[in-house]
């Protein structure tokens, strides 16, 4: 496993739309192991694969619950809202007051290309809709309600 470089605020990556994986090989899952290493090190909750630079659509998300990898994540359900602080590994040092679902129910491969469901709620949910908007080229910044100062919250 290794630390991969996290892409930051201004490189056009975070800007595309990810393509769906259709091979689920070891190069996939040593994409998810160093995903996972890499959002453990810089101590975000959860990572998309564009933002190592790989345009397919991957994510890990781990609230503290352990990791959840999904591939090819669609959101299937939605529920309540919650209106709340985010922030993303992409954009270090800003905040943001964003609107989120408080209940999503996510469809998604698992790193064999089995399906699985996988249902959250409050940050877990907050967590899933930030990574999917990820892979469409979509980040907090532009659903943000306002930006805070480093200092507030
Ligand atoms: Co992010």
């Amino acid at each position: 496993m290794a630390i991969r470089n996290i892409v930051l605020d201004g490189d056009d990556v975070l800007r595309k739309v990810s393509r769906p994986v259709t091979i689920f090989d070891e190069k996939l899952h040593l994409l998810l192991d160093d995903m996972a290493e890499t959002m453990h090190k810089a101590e975000g909750v959860g990572l998309a694969a564009p933002q190592v630079g790989i345009l397919r659509r991957v994510i890990v998300v781990d609230v503290g619950e352990g990791v959840i990898e999904l591939i090819n994540p669609e959101l299937i359900s939605k529920r309540g809202s919650q209106t709340g602080n985010e922030g993303c590994l992409s954009f270090p040092g800003q905040w943001g007051i964003v609107t989120r679902p408080m209940k999503v129910k996510v469809k998604a491969q698992n790193r064999y290309g089995e399906e699985i469901i996988v249902k959250g709620e409050a940050l877990l949910a907050r967590a899933l809709c930030h990574e999917i908007d990820h892979l469409n080229g979509v980040v907090f910044v532009d659903l943000a309600e306002r930006m805070l100062g480093p200092d507030e919250d």
